[in-house]
């Protein structure tokens, strides 16, 4: 069967369930203060977070079927209210908004939900999911005792709650929702609003319970939540968490699996062996429910990226990246601890606390036994430096430093968290997470010879510089940027008209001066334009600017286009913030001193013109003066450039690089792509990245003197194979002719797995390990190497079993190496998806060196299968 039809027919068996409705029977949701309880079963929980408007419909199906086959139980998301209602009642429940069907393809696919419905979000998304018109309520003020917030954010949880049960979505009508949130880490800022924050949280708690959902509730990082609301856990590292009664489980509802990025930025990363060992420590602590924050981050489409200044991407070095392939090792790596997990489930289930038992001054072992029936535990070295040989129920065990063993029979190893028995995956756009603890980052594979450009073909449109219309109106005093755009864009320009007297030119002259404009405090960024000539820019969260100018006798036009890059989305008062200019905006040096021209006449534009005319829309009707560019051009700022384009063949997501441009914003046969900026992180600070000891997002850095972001995400979904209409929105002089597109998927796989890792997990599975332990002992363990959907393994780069040297992209032979390495590789690899390699002598035709732990170094090309024809 064709992979495409095999799709195809997956597509269609969920749409067909989700049709019929009911996933699941109807079961109940509770909890004890041990864990949450399904059906009447407690359960061990992996969660993982997909927010479904950072992917296209088209991408979630198959985004949840990874995710499960990951090992994820659940799915979390937030629900995003300025998405949902961009006009006051006026509600979008379509495409990247349907929230409907997201959750249908969820409980299809018979995973379960978890609905964090806010509607304060924070998630990095512009405001923080409020909708701007919110501000404009009057009397308002957010997240406090305040009645006209309240009133609004009862009406838009109970629009969703009642949504859901309309549709039939709780776990006790069939379907997969079985918790939901409310509000979102409001504990963190409680206290600047006084008693009236109390008062609003324990409304939030009770408004909420009160929409009668019919299953439990949480408020994450909310110490003082109420008796009937879980309060949970959000962290790099939760273990030691309780909760504020006995009677509540440990629920961790943020593990923070990587970071967001900021324009200007290295970009973080977080290795997956010291992701597994937060959660194993979770789990080993009594901890029964974690999730995910992201388990795939995906795109800020559009203009949905929150602020300070966050880029468009929103990978955070998730499990599944941006276009929702496997980032490896760290999606097999956090598999292969879900597995070992849930083969301990049983005794963690039964019982309630666990038997403590110190190891030695930095090992400690947790042991979960049920009156002598089931007994699972966990064996934790927290010493980052140095492994550790532990005695453990008469056995020696070692512990490699800052790691977890899991042994879900209380004596083989399943899984060890430092361990990674999984490939690596290194993309071909993009940069990869750390591979092998103490490796230095894999660097950004693009072959220069690879590029082919989008197009030699472009048209331009010149926005104009200033007003451009005449919905433009006058006012005397700076107005506030947002209470003026109601960010309906980026863009708003202040114009105003000075007069310079023939003295101060000469005094200007004489004095070897020329005029200053400062402005005290602007947010986020501001181009400052005299007489239609381009003067300077500032960029930053209120900063002063002093800016020289050029000023001419008689009189002289000043022009600041102020910019958002994504509004708060974090913080207190966040109706105060606002955006642009605040306090004075004046030009000094002239003869009789300042001249403050803040309270002069402004004349206000908002947006562009090629935005009012929607130019970059599939059907634009309006008539918009394109003309040809010429390849030598000498182009000038704010231009709108517009070509056609194709789209590499095959299945694989694809990328277009910007980095040849400035800034601005892009937009694909209709639908906006996001924000760009060539903006360069500086030259230092990504050192090696170790995994041991406490993480932190300054931790393990990439992309030191690179721009933070070059590669933007179109999805499949939203091109054909041909005549792809591409309109770019650019702010600097910057010329398009450069732009590549490429297809994104894995290209070089590596694999390194020795004879003294743990067996196969699936081994735990045989039937004659229930009783005993031989086979376990007796069972090698094996590397399994897979290329993405499409593409086939075309080539071996590297393969030695032996004692090889080195790391992914840097194998070399030791001195211990059998002579059919390649042979056995070859034979098992080449020309398929995947292939698994035992790790014995027996697999490589015998021993190559009596009394050496051996090991399997890989590496291999993996090409869209057609290219091998
Ligand atoms: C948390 C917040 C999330 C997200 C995260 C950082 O504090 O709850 O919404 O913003 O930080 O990625």
């Amino acid at each position: 069967m064709g992979l495409k039809f095999q799709r195809l027919l997956l597509v269609s068996i969920v749409q067909l369930l989700v049709v019929a409705g009911e996933f699941f029977k109807p079961f109940n949701v509770s909890y004890d203060g041990r864990a949450m309880i399904i059906d009447g079963k407690r359960r061990m929980l992996i969660s993982g977070g997909i927010h479904y408007p950072r992917a296209t419909p088209e991408m979630w199906p198959d985004l949840i079927s990874k995710s499960k086959e990951g090992g994820v139980d659940i799915i979390e998301t937030y629900v995003f209210w300025n998405g949902h209602e961009p006009v006051r009642e006026q509600y979008v429940f379509e495409g990247r908004y349907d929230i409907v069907k997201f959750v249908k393809q969820v409980g299809a696919s018979g995973l379960y939900l978890f609905l964090r419905i806010g509607p304060y979000v924070c998630a990095e998304w512009n405001f923080g999911g409020f909708p701007v018109w919110l501000r404009d309520v009057p009397g308002i003020e957010f997240r406090t005792d305040n009645a006209p917030f309240k009133e609004e954010m009862e009406r838009f949880v109970k629009k969703i709650v009642d949504l859901m049960r309309e549709e039939s979505l709780f776990s006790w009508q069939g379907g997969p929702i079985i918790m939901l949130q409310i509000e979102n880490e409001y504990g963190n800022i409680e206290s600047s609003y006084g008693s009236e924050g109390k008062d609003y949280m324990r409304w939030a708690a009770k408004m909420a319970v009160g929409l009668g959902a019919g299953v439990p509730w949480v408020m994450c990082k909310q110490v003082d939540a109420p008796d009937n609301i879980i309060d949970t856990c959000n962290g790099y590292y939760c273990d030691g968490f309780k909760p504020n009664s006995n009677n509540k489980p440990i629920i961790w509802t943020e593990e923070w699996d990587g970071w967001y990025t900021c324009w200007g930025d290295r970009v973080p990363h977080r290795p997956a062996q010291d992701i597994a060992f937060a959660v194993a420590r979770f789990y080993q602590r009594g901890g029964s429910f974690q999730n995910y924050y992201m388990y795939f981050g995906g795109t800020n489409f559009g203009r949905s990226a929150g602020g300070p200044n966050y880029i468009t991407s929103y990978d955070y070095d998730a499990p599944l990246d941006e276009y929702g392939l496997l980032r490896q090792p760290k999606w097999g790596h956090l598999k292969d601890l879900h597995a070992a997990i849930k083969l301990c489930e049983p005794a963690l289930v039964a019982v309630r606390t666990p038997k403590y038992i110190k190891l030695g001054s930095k090992q400690e072992a947790h042991v979960y036994q049920d009156k002598g029936q089931k007994c699972s535990a966990f064996l934790a070295n927290i010493d980052e430096h140095n492994s550790a040989i532990v005695r453990f129920q008469k056995q020696a065990y070692t512990l490699p430093p800052w790691s977890v063993s899991i042994l879900p029979d209380c004596k083989n190893v399943a899984f060890n968290t430092a361990k990674i028995g999984v490939q690596t995956s290194i993309k071909t756009v993009g940069v990869d997470s750390t591979a092998y603890p103490n490796d230095p980052l894999p660097l950004k594979l693009m072959a220069p010879y690879e590029v082919e450009y989008i197009s030699k073909t472009w048209e331009i449109f010149k926005e104009p510089i200033g007003v451009w219309s005449a919905s433009n109106f006058t006012y005397q005093g700076i107005l506030e940027h947002l209470n003026v755009t109601k960010d309906k864009s980026d863009y708003l320009w202040y114009t105003t008209r000075i007069y310079v007297s023939n003295e101060d030119i000469q005094f200007w002259e004489e004095n070897h001066l020329s005029p200053v404009l400062t402005i005290d405090s602007v947010r986020d960024l501001v181009y400052i334009f005299v007489n239609g000539q381009f003067t300077g820019s500032a960029r930053g969260e209120w900063i002063n600017v002093t800016q020289p100018v050029d000023l001419n006798e008689g009189y002289n036009d000043i022009l600041l286009l102020s910019q958002t890059v994504g509004l708060q989305n974090y913080g207190a008062f966040l109706e105060k913030d606002g955006a642009g200019f605040r306090g004075q905006i004046k030009l000094s040096g002239f003869k009789n001193g300042d001249l403050v021209i803040t309270e002069s006449k402004w004349t206000y534009q908002v947006g562009l013109k090629g935005e009012y005319l929607k130019i970059y829309a599939i059907d634009e009707k309006r008539t918009v003066e394109w003309s040809e560019l010429p390849p030598d051009v000498t182009a000038t700022r704010f231009s709108w450039y517009k070509t056609y384009f194709d789209v590499p063949g095959g299945a694989d997501p694809i990328a277009i690089d910007l980095s040849s441009l400035g800034k601005g914003q892009v937009w694909v046969n209709g639908h906006h792509i996001g924000r760009y900026w060539t903006l360069y992180a500086p030259k230092d600070g990504c050192q090696t990245c170790d995994y041991r000891g406490a993480y932190d997002s300054n931790k393990c850095l990439t992309n030191c003197g690179e721009p933070t972001q070059s590669w933007y995400h179109i999805p499949r979904s939203w091109v054909q194979a041909s005549n792809n209409l591409l309109i770019i929105f650019e702010e600097t002089e910057k010329t398009p002719f450069e732009i590549s597109i490429k297809a994104h998927y894995t290209e070089t796989i590596c694999g390194k797995v020795s004879e003294d890792h743990s067996p196969p997990l699936h081994a735990w599975s045989l039937p004659e390990t229930i009783n005993g332990t031989v086979l376990l002992n007796h069972m090698a363990p094996e590397l399994y190497l897979h290329c993405d959907a499409g593409n086939t393994i075309s080539s071996i780069k590297f393969a030695s079993y032996g004692t090889p040297q080195g790391s992914c992209q840097n194998f070399s032979r030791g001195d211990c190496h059998a002579p059919n390495s390649y042979a056995v590789l070859s034979q098992a690899c080449l020309g398929r998806q995947n292939c698994w390699i035992n790790i014995s002598n027996d697999a490589f035709g015998g021993d190559p060196c009596h009394g050496v732990v051996k090991t399997l170094s890989v590496e291999m090309k993996c090409s869209p299968s057609s290219s091998l024809m």
